[in-house]
């Protein structure tokens, strides 16, 4: 990457037990961190050299620079 760390995502549960779920940059594709929050909770996130994907199990509004999606609907 040229710079150190890339773009925030921010992800906001709208029920209990949303899992945000790191996934390793790489070959090599591994859950590297799973992040669980509860309904109203906002996770402010980042893809870095570690983590080249993120996925969302449940109900959650996700806001990019791209736009903004609704998992689990
Ligand atoms: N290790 C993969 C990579 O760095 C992770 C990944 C990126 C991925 N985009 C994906 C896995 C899309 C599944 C689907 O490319």
């Amino acid at each position: 990457m040229d710079q150190p760390h890339g773009e925030y995502i921010v992800i906001k549960a709208k029920d209990q037990g949303v899992q945000v779920i790191g996934l390793t940059r790489g070959t090599d594709t591994r859950f590297h961190h799973t992040e669980k929050l509860d309904k109203g909770e906002v996770l402010l996130a980042q893809f870095t050299d570690h983590t080249s994907a993120i996925k969302i199990r449940g109900r959650a509004t996700i806001m990019t620079r791209y736009g903004t999606v609704d998992s689990g609907d």
